[in-house]
């Protein structure tokens, strides 16, 4: 296991000095202050939610915002797309060189692969080319991003480019967000809203031609397309399929269409010369800021780029850079060469992510700290230095305790290779990798593990028994989640209705298909109609399909946290959801307001958003939006049916064991059941939250007799007669076989993932 670095801790030793704070802010600037302010809660549980935001639900309405005040600015637009047009720069990328091959590649194959570096213009500009070699006149052409992001961003730039009207001939789509009409010829759009439009039309007769752009990510809902389109692709002569990868993966997508041809894109990079550390590093963070000083006494000109795993750890980075920075004038009695240094992680305020695209004040050199988002979904122009830790954090399933972990593993060779690479975007650059030679041949995989062999596949097994796959573990799957988790996640629906004893979808399961929801938030709004309570129920499912709408900067904790309390629902934080949102419609949806409560507007908007779409889908599917009026205790029945696999009973003051597994499970202190002297004998939660403590987020208070009501094959009366005694030797036990399952399942993932 990795040993914590020494540096980070004496960072936050120093910080939690106020004097050594203030200091620092001065010094680093009052924008780096600012950021180290941003929203943390003390237990950090916000913090490790973002990361597993990561890469996927990162604030797209802000990226949006955020890429088109670069361009008004100019700032991220480099000096070539200032001056040329939109004509001169299409013809200038690496694709256009290309162009004629790779259409007649096309014409003449039913699928291609097609590989080339980042920025080489697959995704702009391939949807374009087919449209004008006329693909698209008897059906749309349409291309999957693994990130909302991405379809939006892109799809805005080719409708430039275009020079059309967004949501006319090209358009997007995402889930809750479709701006797409009747004109539309080319539709970006996630890989999740391909796979649902094949639950409505499982031949996509819609679409002529389907991009999988990225596939090399493997997400989760590529490599189901992967299986789904093969079939297509047979059953559909006029139907052609392009898959677009990085290098490494290529020849493996071949294969799996039947040796498909593989085009490649001619690369315009410089080479990167990498260094290996000579021995094994005790303390990467440490290491990487001597790595800076050192570049930047001793190298010529060009700017720095590390990668980090989480904020945590760039935070602390960025501080004692800043620090020896200081040191190093206070020795040298003069002003040493400026550095600029930049934080960048996805959940950075939008105006301070635009910082590392602009020109250092007085042609500074950068220094930017980033997360695996630097990877390959931002790219920053001159960089020439690339320090690599080899770690990044990755999200993995656990299906025995039934929940997400996000760790800090060593990343794969391929992604350190892309690493790598960004250090030769500009000219010969350098990539100091603060690993051994040994270790990047012999301990890193090859490959990352795919999402499918890591996560929990709930989703995924209800759309494919929808889609009439009998037997789930002979699904055409490129790399085949773990049996383990297929079954587990059956079960999962089993419990919840959605399949009968044989693994069949019932008339409830058919039902949750119907929304874009994780199954046991599908069950809640159902439940809601049974119960007659779908608008309140309605109301919860939506504020929690947006990230937290209470806003708690940490300058002033005390007094959001004040605000917060005053929409307290003791008994439930999802009634208190519904209170905060029912209070926001009551002060006609103004913003004002939730800044005077210290509530996120833009998450309530889009929960109002949510809110609508859903409503949307109970209108086609005849539910009538039936109401409780003030009587919660039936929605908290309806809560109770979606979570019985997450009920917990108190053990201890703010102490719970999870009813099932035995697995111990905390109250945050924010939530509403903390501290209120009111501590319920039975309560269900939303997910549980691994940091210092299993931490359960979103809970509420249940009657036992619902869960026996309920969850008849968890729960039965005589349950609650065995002695504590023997309660708790059951538990001890359970946890061992937990712990050692769970040390199982990470190692066969990881041999799984070597063999692939
Ligand atoms: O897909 P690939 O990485 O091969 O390239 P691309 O996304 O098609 O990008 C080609 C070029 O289009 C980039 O180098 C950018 O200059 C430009 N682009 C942009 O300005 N705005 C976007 N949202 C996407 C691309
Ligand atoms: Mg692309």
């Amino acid at each position: 296991a990795r040993k914590g670095s020494a540096l980070v801790r004496e960072v936050r030793e120093k910080q939690s000095s106020n004097k050594s704070r203030q200091r620092f802010w001065e010094l680093a600037g009052s924008k780096l202050g600012d950021i180290l302010g941003v929203e943390k809660s003390a237990e950090q549980i916000d913090a490790d939610k973002e990361h597993v935001g990561e890469e996927g639900e990162v604030d797209f309405k802000e990226h949006a915002k955020f890429s088109s005040h670069m361009k008004q600015k100019g700032e991220a637009a480099s000096e070539f797309s200032k001056t040329k047009s939109l004509t001169e720069q299409r013809q200038y990328l690496p694709i256009f060189s290309v162009r004629e091959e790779l259409l007649q590649v096309v014409r003449e194959n039913q699928v291609v692969v097609v590989v080339g570096e980042t920025g080489s213009g697959k995704t702009t500009q391939m949807t374009q080319y087919l449209h004008e070699d006329g693909h698209s006149t008897y059906g749309m052409i349409g291309c999957t991003q693994p990130r909302r992001v991405a379809a939006m961003s892109v799809a805005k730039r080719v409708s430039e480019e275009m020079e059309c009207e967004l949501g006319d001939k090209v358009g997007y789509a995402i889930r809750f967000e479709d701006v797409t009409g009747p004109n539309t010829i080319i539709k970006y759009m996630t890989d999740g809203v391909l796979l649902r439009e094949t639950l409505r039309e499982p031949d996509l007769d819609q679409y002529n031609v389907v991009i999988m752009d990225e596939a090399h990510e493997r997400s989760l809902n590529t490599d189901v397309l992967f299986g789904i389109l093969k079939q297509v692709v047979a059953r559909r002569r006029d139907f052609k399929l392009i898959v677009t990868s990085a290098t490494l993966n290529a020849q493996k997508f071949s294969n799996f269409f039947g040796s498909v041809p593989v085009f490649r894109i001619p690369g315009r990079t410089f080479p990167v010369n990498i260094l290996y550390s000579k021995s094994p590093c005790e303390d990467y963070v440490d290491a990487a800021v001597k790595q800076v000083m050192s570049i930047h006494i001793s190298c010529p000109p060009g700017d720095i780029l590390i990668f980090m795993t989480g904020q945590d750890e760039i935070e602390c980075t960025c501080f004692a850079i800043s620090e020896r920075m200081e040191q190093l004038e206070a020795n040298a009695r003069k002003a040493a060469a400026p550095l600029s240094i930049l934080p960048i992680y996805s959940q950075l305020p939008s105006d301070l992510q635009a910082k590392i695209f602009q020109k250092a004040e007085g042609g500074a050199r950068k220094c930017i700290v980033a997360t695996n988002i630097a990877e390959t979904s931002l790219t920053v122009d001159g960089i020439l230095y690339v320090i690599d830790t080899g770690y990044g954090k990755i999200k993995f399933y656990n299906p025995r305790m039934g929940m997400d972990a996000l760790q800090v593993f060593p990343v794969s060779r391929a992604a350190a290779d892309q690493r790598a690479g960004r250090a030769g975007r500009t000219g010969p650059g350098t990539c100091y990798r603060l690993f051994t030679e040994s270790a990047y041949q012999n301990e890193m995989l090859p490959n990352p593990v795919p999402e499918i062999q890591r996560t929990n596949l709930g989703n995924v097994v209800l759309l494919l028994k929808s889609l009439n796959v009998e037997n789930l573990l002979d699904f055409d799957f490129m790399d085949p989640p773990p049996q383990e988790n297929i079954l587990n996640s059956m079960y999962q629906l089993w419990v919840l209705g959605a399949l009968d004893n044989v693994g069949r979808l019932t008339s409830l399961g058919r039902k949750m298909v119907e929304f874009p929801l994780d199954p046991p938030l599908a069950k809640m709004l159902l439940s809601g109609d049974e119960l007659h309570c779908v608008n309140e129920v309605l109301t919860i499912v939506s504020m929690l399909s947006v990230p937290s709408v209470f806003f708690r900067p940490k300058d002033r904790a005390e007094e959001s946290d004040a605000a917060r309390e005053k929409f307290f629902v003791p008994e439930s934080d999802h009634l208190t959801l519904l209170n905060v949102y029912l209070r926001w419609k009551e002060n006609q949806y103004r913003g004002d307001w939730c800044n005077d409560h210290f509530l996120h507007v833009k998450g309530l908007r889009k929960a109002r958003e949510v809110r609508s779409q859903l409503l949307d889908i109970l209108k086609m599917q005849k539910i009538p939006l039936s109401t409780c009026g003030s009587d919660w205790d039936v929605v908290r029945k309806a809560i109770c049916s979606a979570y019985f696999h997450n009920a917990a009973r108190l053990k201890g003051v703010g102490e719970y064991v999870n009813c099932r597994t035995g697995m111990p499970c905390h109250l945050h202190p924010s939530s509403s059941l903390y501290g209120l002297g009111y501590t319920p004998d039975y309560v269900v939660y939303h997910e549980l939250v691994l940091t210092a403590k299993e931490y359960m987020q979103c809970v509420t208070a249940v009657e036992p007799q619902w869960l026996a009501e309920l969850g008849p094959m968890f729960f039965s009366i005589k349950d609650s007669h065995t002695s504590r005694l023997e309660q708790r030797r059951k538990q001890k036990v359970e946890m061992t076989v937990m712990e050692k399952e769970m040390e199982e399942v990470r190692r066969s993932q990881a041999e799984t993932a070597r063999k692939s």
